[in-house]
Parts: C-alpha cells; sequence; structure tokens
C-alpha cells in the first residue's frame, strides 16, 4: 500500500491501539481516531487524537481508512453507515511480521492482518476481514467479507468463513469445514463438523450453545 498516505482508524478501542501500532510499524502515519463515544472525543493515544465521530470521514476525505472494531457485525454496520455518505479509500494493513505473499493470496480492502500469522497458498481473504496475531490459514481456505479471526487460530486447509463469522481466542477447525453466515466458535473450540448460520459453537468437540439474531 502507499505509506505516503495518511491514515485514519475507525474505532478507539484497545484493538484500534494495536491497529495504531501495526500502521506506525509499516511507516504509516496515523492522522487520529474517529469514534462515536461521546466520552473519547478528543483524547490522545500518543500523538494521534480522536477526531470525531464516525461520520465526521468525510472532513477528511483525502486519508485512508480502516475499521478497528472486533466485533464483525458492527463492523458491517459501521462500513454500511460510512458508505451511506460516499466511500473513502480504504487501507488494507498487512503486518511486517505476517507471512502472506500476494502471489498465494488475495486479500480485499480494508483487511487487517496481523503479526506473527502465516496464510499458506490458494486462500482468498475477503474486505474488512481482521486475522488477528499468531494465526495459520491453510491451503485454499475462503474467508468471506468482515471475518473476525482472533489471536492463535488454526484454520485448516479448505476450511470455509462466511461472511460475519468470528472464531475466539485458540480455536481449530478442521479441513473442509464450513462455518455458516454470522456464526461464531468459542474461545479454545475444536470444530469438526458444519455450523449452521448464526449459531454460537464451543467446547471439544465443539457443539451448539445458542443462536444469535441474523
Ligand atoms: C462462546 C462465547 C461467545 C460465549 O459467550 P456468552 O454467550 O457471553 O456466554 P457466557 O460467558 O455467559 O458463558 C456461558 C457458559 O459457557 C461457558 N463458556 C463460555 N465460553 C466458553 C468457551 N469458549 N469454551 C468453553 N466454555 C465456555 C461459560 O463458562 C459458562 O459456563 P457456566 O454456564 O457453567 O457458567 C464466549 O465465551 C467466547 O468464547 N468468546 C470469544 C472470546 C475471544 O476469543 N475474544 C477474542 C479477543 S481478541
Amino acid at each position: 500500500m502507499d505509506v505516503s498516505k495518511r491514515l485514519i482508524i475507525v474505532g478507539f478501542s484497545g484493538f484500534g491501539k494495536e491497529v495504531y501500532w501495526l500502521a506506525r510499524r509499516l511507516g504509516i502515519t496515523v492522522v487520529g481516531f474517529l469514534d462515536d463515544n461521546p466520552a473519547v472525543q478528543g483524547v490522545t493515544y500518543r500523538d494521534s487524537p480522536v477526531l470525531g465521530t464516525v461520520d465526521s470521514w468525510v472532513n477528511y476525505p483525502d486519508c485512508l481508512y480502516v475499521i478497528a472494531v472486533g466485533s464483525p457485525r458492527i463492523r458491517k454496520k459501521i462500513y454500511e453507515n460510512i458508505a451511506a455518505s460516499g466511500m473513502p479509500q480504504f487501507a488494507t494493513l498487512i503486518d511486517p511480521a505476517a507471512v502472506v505473499n500476494s502471489e498465494f493470496v488475495s486479500i480485499g480492502e480494508g483487511s487487517i492482518i496481523c503479526a506473527g500469522t502465516i496464510l499458506t497458498v490458494d486462500i482468498v481473504v475477503g474486505a474488512h476481514v481482521i486475522i488477528n496475531l499468531n494465526c495459520t490459514i491453510g491451503h485454499d481456505a475462503v474467508i468471506r467479507d468482515f471475518v473476525t479471526v482472533a489471536p492463535l487460530v488454526a484454520v485448516s486447509g479448505n476450511v470455509k468463513l462466511s461472511e460475519c463469522c468470528e472464531v475466539g481466542t485458540g480455536a481449530s477447525i478442521r479441513q473442509g469445514v464450513t462455518l455458516g453466515q454470522g456464526s461464531m466458535l468459542g474461545m479454545g473450540g475444536v470444530l469438526t463438523k458444519n455450523v449452521a448460520e448464526n449459531t454460537v459453537f464451543f467446547g471439544n468437540p465443539a457443539k451448539a450453545f445458542k443462536t444469535i439474531a441474523g
């Protein structure tokens, strides 16, 4: 990506601060954060202030944007709210300590790949995906838009994570398994079978725990 461009991070949270760190590791200047929480307006992290609410992005049309919000549903909602008033240019942030070769892997705009994560071959990652620290993503995996993968997750070959899926810290997914849209595998889960849409699974072997609203 063009490191001469300046970045605005949407979401002033713990993960937002980690994305600030990632951007700085890439040599990108972070202009500031946007967040709808009134309590954080004007607060500064390092040299970067909270500039305003998310809808104020229109005041900075020349900046790159990334949505650093862990929840897939909330991230998608923020994206839709931004898109309602135009379309900024989204950055795709790949930590220098991630192993990703664009000859073998495609990654959509707005996605974030954190340090220590390895993606091998013939993998498709959609837009606005977050793959956190120290994950492994195996061959032919498909990771759709707005998916969140927490740290230390092992995604085996040919796994499909449908739109807005979430995988908790330290979970493992058997090869070829599909998580339906909006579903979640809890931290530490060992997933051996396909998961329906909008369902939370956890445990070893992972079992359905509850459904969540689409
Ligand atoms: C699965 C999950 C979504 C359930 O959350 P929840 O609906 O709020 O459920 P609760 O915390 O009320 O837990 C309900 C019960 O399930 C148990 N439980 C919750 N998550 C569990 C998990 N991942 N594995 C095993 N048991 C779990 C709880 O201990 C509790 O047991 P109890 O009824 O005997 O007291 C959540 O626990 C989880 O795993 N989130 C992912 C966290 C994560 O990875 N964060 C990443 C940060 S970067």
